[in-house]
């Protein structure tokens, strides 16, 4: 059922599609301060948004996401300055703020006195993830709303990360109060994550910006945060083994297709016997990562929809962006547990 509104744009099912002129942000940001939940943009993918200050609305946020209640949810701001009543911001932290924001970057660093996320956003954790996003919706909303947006990936916990508003409403119509509609999100993978505790600088997980970009700033290694390894280490409670999936099986790293299956490839060379499978499709023919990146989740949807009996998925180099990708498929390939 679709009706329409001035300066409303569309409902679709019980969920309301927000054109991305100043109404549609202004009835955005209006429906966050009444505790609602609104989908958004961002460069990487879609958010799923809530007051952060609201712990009423943040709840609403793991409820409709199905999300369990110990992962922690990224604090969306506008710029740095609101960051920084939020967390406190180190030399290491601040430089990779002043380099990579706005932009597809997340800080974890420990709350500061002034920090207004609440509790649940956290997980109850000392620390806060921090995002300044680049896409101009984005910034249009936060600035608009002027408090923190607690906004995990805008998807039903498990499931494959929104690229499009229409994989928004795929998972959550009638779960959420509004989506703003601004088309695909330009890179398609999440944040990179780096924690910076004590001097240090962790990899929490890997996303457009490479390790590479980071260490090229902070002149040194950004460490590695395997379990039990390293006690000053930040916990990490978003680092589930699946993650991401399609409901179709996953097989990594094949170069050799089966009849049935269905073959996500990269490159200009097809695996083995890709004449037999039931679909092809390439993340970039001309083996581009960026290319790849934004094409990941909407092939996996895609694949996922055929009743293959798997998505082999080709080769993929692990340089650069392509840790980012691997990382997305080793989760989407494993077996499904918790996830967020
Ligand atoms: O690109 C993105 O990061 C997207 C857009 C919407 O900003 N958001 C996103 O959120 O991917 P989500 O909730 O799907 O993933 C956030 C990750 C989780 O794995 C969570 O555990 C981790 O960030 N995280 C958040 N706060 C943290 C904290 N204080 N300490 C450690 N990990 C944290
Ligand atoms: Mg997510």
């Amino acid at each position: 059922m679709i009706a329409r509104g001035k300066g409303l744009g569309y409902r679709r099912g019980m969920t309301l599609c927000l054109r991305t002129d100043d109404d549609g942000i202004a009835n955005a940001a209006r429906l966050l301060g009444q505790g609602r939940l609104v989908a958004f943009p961002t460069e990487t993918v879609y958010g799923l948004g809530a007051d952060a200050t609201d712990s009423a609305a943040v709840a609403g946020i793991f409820a409709a996401k199905g999300r369990p209640a110990f992962n922690p949810l990224i604090a969306h701001v506008a710029d740095l300055a609101a960051a920084r009543r939020e967390g406190v911001f180190e030399p290491l932290a601040l430089s990779l703020a002043e380099t990579f924001w706005p932009g597809p970057l997340t800080l974890v660093v420990p709350i500061a006195d002034t920090g207004e996320v609440c509790d649940l956003a956290r997980a109850g954790l000392a620390s806060v993830g921090l995002r300044v996003p680049s896409h101009p919706v984005a910034r249009a909303l936060l600035g608009r709303f002027g408090r923190p947006v607690a906004a995990p990936s805008a998807n039903r916990s498990g499931h494959v990360s929104p690229t499009l508003a229409a994989h928004v409403l795929a998972d959550l119509d009638g779960a959420i109060d509004a989506v703003l509609d601004a088309g695909a999100a330009e890179v398609g993978l999440e944040s990179t994550i780096v924690a910076c505790v004590d001097g240090n600088a962790y990899w929490l997980r890997p996303g457009a910006i490479t390790r590479n970009d980071i260490e090229s700033v902070i002149g040194r290694p950004v460490l590695d945060v395997a379990a039990g390894t390293d006690e000053n280490a930040p916990p990490s409670p978003g680092r589930l083994a699946s993650h991401y999936a399609p409901a179709t099986p996953v097989r990594l790293n094949a170069t050799r297709i089966s009849p049935g299956e269905a073959v996500l490839a990269f490159g200009p060379d097809l695996p083995e016997g890709a004449g037999l499978a039931s679909v092809v499709q390439n993340l970039s023919p001309s083996a581009n990562l960026t290319e790849a990146a934004t094409h990941l989740y909407i092939y996996l949807r895609n694949l996922d929809k055929l009743q293959a009996s798997a998505i082999a998925v080709a080769p993929i180099p692990d340089k650069g962006l392509g840790e980012a990708i691997n990382d997305r498929l080793k989760r989407a390939a494993a077996p499904k547990s918790l996830c967020n």
